[in-house]
């Protein structure tokens, strides 16, 4: 099993100014930086580019954890990987269909089969080849079990319980299960028992603790964080509220 594990999301900070929130974030010893690229089209909203990633990765020595809400990660990958990404999470239902117009605020692209696994496996292969972790994430909409066949593919799986694409949006509950069986499955079958468990949105002092209870070992939190303003403070108690 592994230790529980923090990745504030900058999404939450000033976008003016990352490099003042990562220096004050940096003494409270995250384990991952969460950066949320967005598309505009896999989600309704747009926020960072490669460039923003490697001007990241120059300033800090955290560990980036960037999170792919984008249609054709096939096509932007290495750039992601270029600009010193350490942990690279794709979307499961980029291999399936999702081309209805769903992603409204408060909505978001699921899918019921993954049509195209070979694309999954793909991505995550160069993902690993590159030397880097490979996450593969789901929206709340898309059912847990599409995600199983690849557990032994990934290092990472990461249950989004908001709909992507805003910070600052309340925690749906029915993630917890989610993350059971994600968790029961990566240690009962062996598959990859040092799988980690991401789970991203809604994360406050109130809903880490059934988080991590249900197998969530790598907790984002962006609003509980940069939208407090002790962001070092906030880390501490999100800790403390977690169990660790
Ligand atoms: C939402 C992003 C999250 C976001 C979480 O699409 O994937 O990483 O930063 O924000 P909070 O913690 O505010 O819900
Ligand atoms: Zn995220």
């Amino acid at each position: 099993m592994q230790p529980v594990a923090f990745a504030p999301s900058i999404l939450s900070a000033d976008f003016a100014d990352f490099a003042s929130a990562i220096r004050l974030i940096e003494a409270g010893q995250p384990e991952w930086l969460h950066i949320d690229v967005m598309d505009g089209h896999f989600v309704p909203n747009l926020t960072i580019g490669p460039p923003a990633v490697k001007a990241l990765k120059r300033i800090t020595d955290i560990p980036l954890d960037v999170h792919l809400m984008i249609s054709n990660p096939e096509e932007q990958l290495d750039w992601y990987l270029e600009a010193g990404a350490d942990l690279v999470t794709v979307h499961l239902e980029i291999g399936g269909q999702f081309d209805q117009k769903v992603n409204a605020h408060g909505q978001s692209f699921a899918i019921e089969e993954v049509s195209h696994p070979e694309k999954i496996s793909a991505l995550l292969s160069r993902i690993r080849t590159a030397g880097r972790k490979a996450g593969l994430s789901l929206n709340p909409g898309t059912p847990v079990e599409l995600a199983l066949p690849f557990l032994d593919q990934c290092d990472l799986v990461l249950v989004m319980s908001v709909h992507p694409g805003f910070g600052g949006q309340s925690f749906i509950e029915s993630s917890l299960e989610k993350l059971e069986r994600i968790a029961s499955e990566a240690t009962a079958t062996s598959q990859n028992p040092n799988l980690l468990i991401e789970v991203d949105g809604g994360i406050n002092t109130q809903t880490a603790p059934a988080t991590v209870a249900a197998g969530a070992n790598l907790l984002v939190a962006g609003n509980a964080i940069f939208g407090n303003p002790d962001p070092l403070a906030a880390l501490a108690k999100l800790r403390m509220a977690a169990g660790v």
